[in-house]
């Protein structure tokens, strides 16, 4: 017998590595493990029906966050994504038709998991202009318009993924105003932007207007990978709050972490604390950083102030053999794909993290390189409801042999876990490029 996972873990723990990658407690020892690995013993409260340590920690959260109801999720925002579709199922107005969202397509797989479990149509929000890359969405409010126009009927929620997977942050005010004047809920995957309510200017979902956000913890606090949080704002619609920890618990298992809610509890306390200032020092030191590697002529993109973005193809080099470059320099990055090399930092990266990626990357010489070729993704051609198609009869084939049909279980890269092509949707020529180029070589098909 061997423990191959632990060993992994203790070998990567003791190697010393740089890392720029989730989680955001970066390996620092915050914690001790076994001792306080509980279950629902007396006093220990119960996630889904808190009463008592629980249900104060949660509080803190909230009054940290500004929120009518803050949850904890020990199952990240994959729980919280589906939780929060299914409250604004349960409380939309009109029951008589099926439940209808307004996306950008950039949404993660937990959307589309959700959307399967709870039987949801979806009307895509394609831009106009900008990027149409699978990470990012580049939509506008007319964007918004154009589609609700096209929409068979006003849609019971607008769901939006901000921060997205390469540092763009849509404009919430915007949205929120749009959603406001038509009386739409807008519901905000912002599991990469905990973070964003405690910088020197606090743009945080619920800040600028969203109904309801998770924040997975995990990615960008110092909390253990699994935590995060599902905010419920002060102005969402009526009922979210009270049906939320039985809506939770539908989709959850029944014995959380219990590692996790005290890493969740620690961090609030954290956070409380000095963090502020912490986050502050991280943030100039990011841009110091980004203006370092500007200078040796790489460029970085996104506006999200704990992201590093290169665009690596950009510079002429592919983004993926820039990632391995950096592990060779014992740099492991967040996200790497052949146009861009992400990395992303928190307060709990060291000093010596930034200069071995400073140094590495004045070594590496900076070209001219093509401009960025977005992914393009080509307006979906549905064929049937998502929900119905992932329960269908399917079978798996080559990428190759796919075109012309329709695809059975919904199909994502490892990383970003954005879809290329949703159950239900044809498989075109277009998209098969797609998906060969996000690694995905097999797939499922009606
Ligand atoms: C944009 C986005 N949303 C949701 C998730 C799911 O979050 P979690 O891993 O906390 O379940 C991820 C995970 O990477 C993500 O990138």
């Amino acid at each position: 017998m061997s423990s191959p996972i632990f060993e992994f873990a203790r070998r990567y723990a003791d190697s010393g590595v740089s890392r720029f990658h989730m989680p955001g407690h970066k390996g620092q020892v915050l914690h001790g493990l076994e001792p306080c690995d509980l279950t629902e013993i007396k006093g220990a409260d119960y996630l889904y029906e808190p009463e008592g340590i629980i249900a104060r920690s949660e509080e803190n959260a909230a009054e940290l966050f500004g929120t009518a109801r803050t949850l904890y999720s020990t199952e990240g925002s994959s729980l919280c994504i589906k939780t929060m579709l299914a409250i604004a199922h349960r409380c939309r107005k009109d029951h008589s038709r099926r439940m209808l969202v307004m996306a950008p397509r950039n949404v993660h797989k937990a959307f589309i998991n959700a959307c399967i479990l709870l039987d949801i149509d979806v009307r895509w929000v394609y831009p106009a202009a900008g990027s149409r890359s699978l990470c990012s969405s580049g939509f506008t409010v007319e964007d918004m318009v154009r589609t609700l126009f096209a929409c068979p009927y006003k849609p019971d929620a607008v769901y939006v993924t901000s921060p997205d997977y390469l540092g763009n942050i849509a404009d919430i005010p915007a949205l929120s105003g749009f959603c406001r004047e038509r009386d739409i809920p807008l519901i905000v995957d912002n599991a990469h932007g905990a973070y964003l309510r405690f910088l020197d200017e606090d743009i945080h979902p619920i800040t600028l207007g969203a109904d309801m956000c998770c924040d997975s913890a995990h990615k960008t606090l110092p909390c253990y990978t699994g935590g995060a949080l599902l905010h419920i704002s002060k102005n969402a619609p009526e009922g979210y709050g009270e049906c939320a920890k039985n809506v939770m618990s539908l989709f959850a298992s029944t014995s959380p972490s219990y590692l996790i809610m005290e890493s969740i509890d620690l961090c609030m306390d954290m956070i409380g604390k000095d963090y502020r200032q912490r986050l502050a020092e991280c943030v100039s030191r990011t841009e110091l950083c980004k203006q370092r590697l500007n200078s040796a002529g790489w460029k970085t993109v996104g506006g999200e102030k704990c992201k590093i973005t290169i665009a690596a193809a950009e510079c002429g080099m592919n983004g993926d053999e820039l990632g391995d470059r950096m592990r060779e320099a014992f740099i492991e990055p967040e996200y790497t794909d052949p146009q861009y090399t992400v990395l992303m930092t928190t307060p709990f990266n060291s000093e010596e993290d930034y200069t071995r990626l400073e140094k590495l990357m004045t070594e590496i010489p900076a070209g001219k390189g093509e401009r960025a070729i977005p992914d393009i993704l080509p307006e979906a051609v549905v064929s049937m409801p998502i929900r119905k198609a992932a329960f269908s009869p399917s079978r798996e084939v080559d990428v190759e042999d796919a075109e012309g049909l329709v695809c059975g279980l919904t199909v994502t890269s490892c990383q970003p876990s954005v879809p290329a092509v949703i159950s239900g949707e044809v498989i075109t020529a277009d998209i098969i490029k797609i998906l060969k180029r996000y690694g995905v070589l097999r797939v499922s098909v009606l």
